[in-house]
């Protein structure tokens, strides 16, 4: 049996996987230490040059972010979640929610790195802009935890590499089916 498929596509999922994570916890952790201490710090201050040069500093990152998590996203919600979605309808019901409430949290922190005149009113009350943001990053893990936790469906890819039609998965020593 040639296992390389299979330790490429684990290796493979592992890498997306712990790419999103690190950029969940610093999308989540940069929201958290902006409200409970650069932005009451910078507000104490009155500093409007300090506070430019640290969203100029900041807001390609918060670009990058975003982009990372789409990208792998997406990827991991073809790969592992389209499967999990035909096991059980409540994953797409799920996904959709997480993904809302992810852009709600994208649009936090793009309102408060950037510097155009539309958004400025939600940097002004930027105390209670985080704070909706981490009540939807709450929301997003929580989620994610859930979904993790569904089992993908029948038609997913049997290590064997088969895919099985047939719903049942095969049994201890049968050669994979319908590939
Ligand atoms: C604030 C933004 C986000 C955060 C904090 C976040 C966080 C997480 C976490 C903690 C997991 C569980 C990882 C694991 O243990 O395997 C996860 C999984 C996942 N995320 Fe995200 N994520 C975010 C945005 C997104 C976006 C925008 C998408 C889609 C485009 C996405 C799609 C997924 C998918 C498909 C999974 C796998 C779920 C499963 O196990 O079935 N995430 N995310």
């Amino acid at each position: 049996m040639d296992g390389a498929p299979i330790l490429a596509a684990a290796i493979d999922d592992s890498i997306v996987r712990g790419i999103h994570l690190l950029a969940a916890m610093l999308a989540v952790g940069a929201l958290v230490f902006q409200r409970v201490a650069l932005r009451p710090a910078l507000d104490e201050r009155g500093d409007p040059e300090l506070a430019e040069a640290i969203r100029r500093r900041w807001a390609p990152w918060v670009h990058g972010v975003i982009v990372i998590l789409l990208a792998t996203g997406f990827w991991r919600f073809f790969t592992i979640g389209l499967p999990k979605g035909e096991a059980d309808p409540s994953y797409h019901m799920l996904f959709g929610m997480k993904f809302l409430a992810a852009f709600g949290v994208f649009f936090v922190a793009s309102a408060l790195a950037g510097k155009g005149p539309a958004l400025a009113r939600f940097r002004a009350a930027g105390r209670t802009t985080l704070g909706v943001g981490i009540l939807l990053a709450l929301v997003v893990l929580a989620i994610s935890l859930h979904l993790r936790e569904i089992e993908p469906g029948p038609t997913a890819v049997h290590p064997e590499g088969a895919t099985l039609p047939g719903g049942d998965a095969p049994a201890a020593g049968e050669p994979p089916r319908g590939g």
